[in-house]
């Protein structure tokens, strides 16, 4: 039987990782986070020296490469060849070079598996950027992220500084406007709202709300879907 999937997408700082837990913990269902795979392949990437342009070598280390993605006292844990990154891939420089390593077809074809893998194996909350529109088209519900950059900016701030990561602002702010102006514009899979997404703003809204709003999108989906049409 497929197994229900959720899609959380939207752009960087969006809330997508706050409200993508939740909506999982609420629902009891797994949490897959995306972007955190191709993270842990920049994050390999750097350890072996490479850099952007290297694009050859990093497609065969990616073919090469084990992540998994473990609960761990009710958190998730990310393991690259059994190695822990959780918090190493956490690291600005590592979603920096994400972004276009993410812009690699073959990379994506790898991760495109990765992610299926993942869904078939129980029922999931999928977040990233083309969960609904590429690797769960036919996802139950899908439902796509968006905040001012500057809110955006500031969260991410906000967060780095939680994790003893002191960046001044507008630096935060310049990253997350190239990051997005690139995983927009690329040829492969760019960031968008697939046509059938709910489009929430979470400017101005506590994650809760904003957990609570898919919930009910969830809800009524589900409901539909068990009452027989006339
Ligand atoms: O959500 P994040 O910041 O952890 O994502 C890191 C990078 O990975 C982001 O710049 C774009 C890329 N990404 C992607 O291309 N597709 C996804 N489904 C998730 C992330």
């Amino acid at each position: 039987m497929r197994q229900p999937v959720i899609a959380i997408d939207g752009p960087a700082g969006a809330g997508k990782s706050t409200v993508a837990k939740l909506v999982a913990k609420a629902l009891g269902y797994r949490y897959l986070d995306t972007g955190a795979l191709y993270r842990a392949v920049a994050w390999k990437a750097i350890r072996n020296g490479l850099r952007p342009q290297d694009t050859h070598y990093i497609v065969d280390m990616t073919r090469h490469t084990r992540v998994e993605l473990v609960q761990s006292d009710g958190e998730q844990r990310v393991l690259v060849d059994g190695e822990d990154v959780t918090e190493a891939i956490r690291a600005p420089e590592v979603g920096n070079l994400a972004s276009p390593i993410s812009a690699v077809p073959e990379v994506r074809e790898v991760l495109l598996e990765w992610q299926r893998e993942f869904g078939r194996q129980g029922a999931t909350v999928a977040e990233g950027r083309d969960t609904g529109t590429v690797v769960f088209p036919d996802a139950a519900v899908k439902v796509f992220l968006t905040a001012s950059l500057d809110e955006r900016a500031r969260r991410r701030h906000r967060e780095l500084l939680e994790r003893g990561i002191d960046i001044p602002f507008q630096q935060v702010k310049v990253d997350i406007e190239a990051r997005d102006q690139r995983d927009s514009s690329r040829h492969v899979a760019p960031l968008r709202p697939a046509p059938d997404a709910v489009l929430i703003d979470t400017n101005n809204k506590t994650p809760d709300e904003v957990v609570e709003e898919v919930l009910k999108i969830c809800r009524a989906r589900f409901t539909s879907e068990a009452t027989p049409s006339t």
